[in-house]
């Protein structure tokens, strides 16, 4: 039987919830491999990177801060990959190296299990960086048509405009324009690092004024419960948690690597207990 020899690299690494994740999936799906950690030092990436694709590996995970760097090392993007610029997956088919993003979907994967994509639905996303280019490309791939984007450096919410659909319609706003509107949208998704342990009592934005039945998603996981969802539970809106965005992210990955579909199940509660 074949054995799926798979990675991750990045800098550092070392604390990545990836192993157990996927070795998780392996176990589900009845596949044999590895999940190995790659700490790659910016000054010898180069050399690294190319002794690693040639070195039988079939597949490896991206993260900071090499995301972007890794791409003139691969033979092809796939489509949302190369709109985003920034890759997080990459896999060998046929002898060629392909980068994929799935951030991106993975996070829309995991928003879908409290609010199904719909396309008449009004996003907020608070946040403009490498993080909300990958779900603000998911978001409209997948239909939504009108997502907004807060940003504090307001020129830098106005490049993602690149990669929106014909068909979606997005402003461009201060933080103190979103918060004046902040009644209007469905679904508001923080994608900053706000609010990340050790500064967890920072909030991107104060809420006031939901729309009742408002979902509030934050993609911080550190801490588990931001200040930003205690603040949204308060008001009564349904919160979603940044963890489940690391599992989605990773099945989409599993699925690219190994053709096996796995489900996430008692993996949220059981990643709940490990980042608390
Ligand atoms: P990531 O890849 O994690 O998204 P990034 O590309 O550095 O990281 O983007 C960080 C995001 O957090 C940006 O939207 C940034 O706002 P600016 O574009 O104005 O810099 C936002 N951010 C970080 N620290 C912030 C702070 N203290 N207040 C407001 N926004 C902040």
């Amino acid at each position: 039987m074949k054995i799926l020899k798979l990675g991750l690299i990045g800098h550092p690494v070392e604390h990545s919830l990836s192993p157990w994740i996927h070795t998780q999936f392996m176990e589900q799906a009845g596949v044999e491999g590895e999940y190995k950690l790659y700490p790659i030092e910016p000054d010898v990436f180069d050399e690294k990177i190319t002794a690693l694709l040639q070195s039988g590996i079939d597949g490896f995970n991206i993260t900071v801060p090499y995301k972007q760097r890794i791409i003139p090392f691969l033979d092809e993007l796939d489509t949302d990959a190369s709109k985003i610029g920034a890759v997080n997956t990459a896999v060998r088919k046929n002898g060629k190296w392909i980068g994929y993003n799935t951030d991106g979907s993975g996070y829309v994967r995991a928003l879908e299990q409290v609010i199904p994509s719909q396309g008449s639905l009004h996003v907020l996303m608070l946040g403009a960086g490498g993080a909300a280019r990958g779900i603000y490309r998911a978001l409209v791939a997948n239909g939504f048509r009108y997502v907004d984007i807060a940003n504090r450096t307001v020129s830098k919410a106005e490049q993602l405009l690149q990669i929106q659909e014909p068909e979606t319609i997005t402003e461009i706003l201060s933080y103190e324009e979103a918060q004046q509107k902040l009644d209007s949208y469905d679904i508001i998704i923080h994608t900053s690092s706000v609010g990340m342990s050790p500064c967890d009592r920072e909030q991107i934005i104060p809420l006031a004024n939901l729309k009742s039945n408002a979902v509030v998603s934050d993609i911080v996981y550190k801490p588990i419960e931001t200040m930003l969802l205690r603040s949204a539970k308060q008001q009564g809106a349904t919160i979603h948690h940044g963890h489940s965005m690391l599992l989605y992210q990773a099945q989409y990955a599993f699925e690219i690597w190994s053709g096996e579909q796995v489900v996430i199940g008692e993996l949220l509660n059981q990643l709940e207990q490990r980042l608390t």
